[in-house]
């Protein structure tokens, strides 16, 4: 082959749809978990899920060249490699992947990632008609497939987000926009002195109400059910917003900083756990960030400035993994 057919084949690998659709269709119609076992031929599988017949058996043929599946005397089966995308894998993959959850139907939205670049809009507006949160909002399965892919992605990172800081500074923490709380466990859980308040939108609120009291946390933690754009519980020792700005453009980025600056007393602290443009972030993300949400990775400089906006002067950056780091601010006016 050819220098020049070499590349232009590897150019194909990289863009070809085909691939990416082929996992993302398998994972959403449960084939790795569905074929772990004796092979099911093609035909029994169709009838069984209701497909085309010869539509799936190409499917089933491509996931074969993929190694996903083998064929047997009798069918197809899932291999050891392919059994990385069952749903109970314990990776998150299948979340992920699956058309009909979260993350999935997120990623299709990047079939108008050219509108994204055009405008610097959500393609996911474009694609679905209306804006990420709303969609979750109206769909209790996204909402919930959203949040647990959330727990999934910090399980490795948050024992370091934990020894990474010098937590212990505050008596109270609030989590804002907090998830089903599992960073805020882990730090209330390491500084037992602490206590701790999660805002949320209500039905992620009542999730995350649950867990903390699943893990004996009810008598130190607080829960509310409200939006970050509404007036946040005022005089902690600390507001943590971890992943929320990157969710936003400028314009609600800064009403969430308002927020917190508003709620912050004497002496508290502003914490900004992000991705940081140039220090971590993958650029491949900021591509995610705009699609989803018209978002993005800011720079240092940017998320600086964004606060300063708010009076918020920066204190410090702490590095806590290879792809987070956390900012530290205090409001300009209180020590
Ligand atoms: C990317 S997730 C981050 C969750 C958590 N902080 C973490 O780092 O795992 C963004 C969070 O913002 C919450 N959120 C979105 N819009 C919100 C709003 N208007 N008010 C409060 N929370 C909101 C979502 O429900 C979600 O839990």
């Amino acid at each position: 082959m050819t220098t020049h057919d070499k590349d232009r084949q590897e150019f194909l690998q990289l863009a070809g749809l085909a691939t990416p659709m082929a996992l993302r269709v398998a994972v959403t119609l449960g084939l790795p978990d569905r074929l772990s076992g004796d092979g099911v031929a093609a035909g029994d599988l169709a009838a069984e899920l209701g497909q085309s017949p010869l539509a799936l058996d190409l499917l089933l043929g491509h996931l074969t060249t993929l190694g996903v599946l083998e064929r047997t005397s009798t069918g197809y089966r899932t291999t050891e490699y392919g059994a990385k995308l069952r749903a109970d894998a314990g990776n998150g993959l299948a979340g992920l992947l699956d058309i009909n959850a979260a993350g999935g139907r997120g990623e299709l939205a990047f079939v108008e990632l050219a509108h994204s670049i055009a405008t610097g809009e959500a393609g996911y507006v474009r694609r679905y008609g209306k804006d990420f949160w709303t969609d979750l909002a109206e769909n209790p399965h996204l909402r919930e497939t959203f949040d647990r892919q959330m727990t999934q992605r910090y399980l490795t990172q948050v024992p370091r987000f934990v020894t990474g800081f010098d937590w212990s500074r505050f008596g109270t923490l609030v989590d804002v926009g907090g998830g089903h709380g599992s960073l805020l466990a882990a730090i209330l859980k390491a500084n037992p002195s602490m206590r701790g308040h999660l805002v949320d939108l209500a039905r992620t609120a009542a999730a995350a109400e649950a867990a903390l009291r699943e893990q004996g946390l009810g008598d130190r933690v607080e829960v509310s059910a409200g939006s970050f754009f509404d007036p946040l519980p005022a005089g902690a020792d600390a507001y943590l917003l971890s992943d929320i700005l990157h969710d936003w453009d400028d314009e609600h980025a800064h009403r969430i900083l308002a927020r917190c600056a508003e709620a912050a007393g004497a002496g508290s602290r502003v914490l900004v756990i992000e991705a940081v443009g140039g220090l971590g972030a993958q650029t491949e993300w900021d591509l995610v960030m705009l699609v989803l949400y018209g978002g993005r990775e800011r720079r240092l400089d940017e998320l600086r400035e964004l606060a300063a906006a708010h009076g918020l002067v920066f204190d410090s950056i702490t590095t806590l993994t290879e792809q987070r780091s956390l900012l530290e601010f205090h409001r300009e006016d209180i020590p």
